[in-house]
């Protein structure tokens, strides 16, 4: 049986969820797929990186992250204070990093630094960390295939519901000319309660107390989080690099309730729509939100749910539906990808 050492640098809400999927699904992947996980490093920003070359107590680890106390506490472990240096002394070990600290698109940092780190040294890296993959995917997959490593990001589209594997595997030598998707749930919820007569701000302070939505939500409302989906498509899909400025943004903080009942009253219902469409040799990447006919599969996507339509020469059009945020679910996207590498092998 293959035996994989992971380390999973950022332990929070999407970390944790794929540990607790590690030990829930330990025995379907040994059964289903002929390999075990080592959850052998660990790192946050507070505890530092902990590694335990025969395996961390995952457990007890779940533990310590819920109780806020300092991850060295978990018995026999090599201790580093930082991420990348643990990344670094351990490279000749590690065989997967899945790298979920924070998203930051202003320079990817401290995800970027991690995953060239790891990529340099010959480790496979699965993330679900968007600034990486907007910022540079181009050039972490180059530097991958120059290692001979994979980099895999599916669960920084929609999570956990597979966009990238369906592109690339399910897929496979299809054509594809463009994409439409609402791809952030905390729009999508917002959009949708105004589609049912409240406004704007009491759904926002609604969603922040569920957890929906963040304390400051710039980033979902003014359509950041989108943008940076759109750039990881533009290259993952259409190998085409573009910065985040060239995609045009428009967010929904504007949208009136008289424009919400006058599409309604249309037989239509405004979505924050991301687009990618082929026109000429060039690559058209909008964020806005628009009207769409009841007719079009998008219009009745409700709530938190994500949903992806893709446009190709032999399929027409395939869209796919799901959660795009959570931790398991989150989770899963990271344990898709792994299963992949371990395939691969
Ligand atoms: N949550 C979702 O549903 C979801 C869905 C799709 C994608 N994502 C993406 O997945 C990533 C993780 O999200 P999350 O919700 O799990 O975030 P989170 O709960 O805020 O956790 C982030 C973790 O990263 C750690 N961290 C920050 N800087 C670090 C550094 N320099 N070195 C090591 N660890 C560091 C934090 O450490 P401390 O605990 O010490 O602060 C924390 O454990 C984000 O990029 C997010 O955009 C999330």
């Amino acid at each position: 049986m293959k035996q994989f050492h992971l380390s999973i640098v950022g332990f929070g809400t999407v970390g944790q969820g794929l540990a607790e999927l590690l030990v829930s699904k330990q025995d379907m992947l040994r059964v289903n797929y002929d390999f075990e996980v080592v959850l052998a490093g660990v790192a946050t920003a507070h505890s530092g990186f902990i590694y335990r070359e025969e395996g961390l107590d995952i457990p007890l680890l779940l533990e310590l992250a819920a109780h806020r106390r300092p991850l060295q506490e978990h018995p026999e472990v090599k201790h580093w204070d930082t991420a990348l240096e643990g990344i670094e002394a351990i490279g000749q070990w590690g065989d997967v990093l899945a790298e979920v600290t924070g998203t930051n698109l202003r320079d990817a940092e401290p995800g970027i630094s991690h995953i060239r780190t790891a990529l340099s040294r010959g480790m496979h890296v699965i993330t679900a960390n968007k600034g990486p993959g907007a910022l540079a995917a181009a050039e972490l997959s180059a530097l991958a295939q120059k290692h001979g490593a994979q980099l895999r990001m599916e669960s920084t589209v929609m999570a956990g519901t597979p966009v990238l594997s369906t592109i690339r595997e399910g897929m496979a030598g299809v054509h594809v000319t463009a994409i439409r998707g609402i791809l952030n749930g905390t729009t999508n919820y917002i959009l949708s309660a105004m589609a049912a007569g409240r406004s704007y701000s009491e759904v926002l302070t609604e969603a922040q107390a569920q957890g929906y939505a963040e304390a400051d939500p710039t980033a979902d409302v003014e359509g950041y989080d989108a943008v940076a989906k759109t750039l990881i498509l533009a290259s993952l899909v259409f190998g085409q690099s573009l910065r985040l400025e060239q995609v045009v943004r428009q967010g929904i903080t504007t949208i009136t309730q008289e424009q919400m009942q006058k599409a309604i009253d249309s037989g239509k219902r405004i979505k924050l729509i991301a687009s990618l469409t082929q026109k000429e040799g060039t690559l058209e990447a909008q964020v806005e939100p628009v009207e769409l006919p009841l007719s079009d599969p998008l219009a009745r996507v409700d709530g938190v749910m994500n949903a992806i339509t893709i446009s190709s020469d032999s399929l027409a059009e395939v869209t796919v539906i799901g959660p795009g945020a959570g931790r398991l679910v989150t989770g899963q996207g990271l344990l898709a990808d792994l299963i992949a590498i371990a395939q691969s092998k």
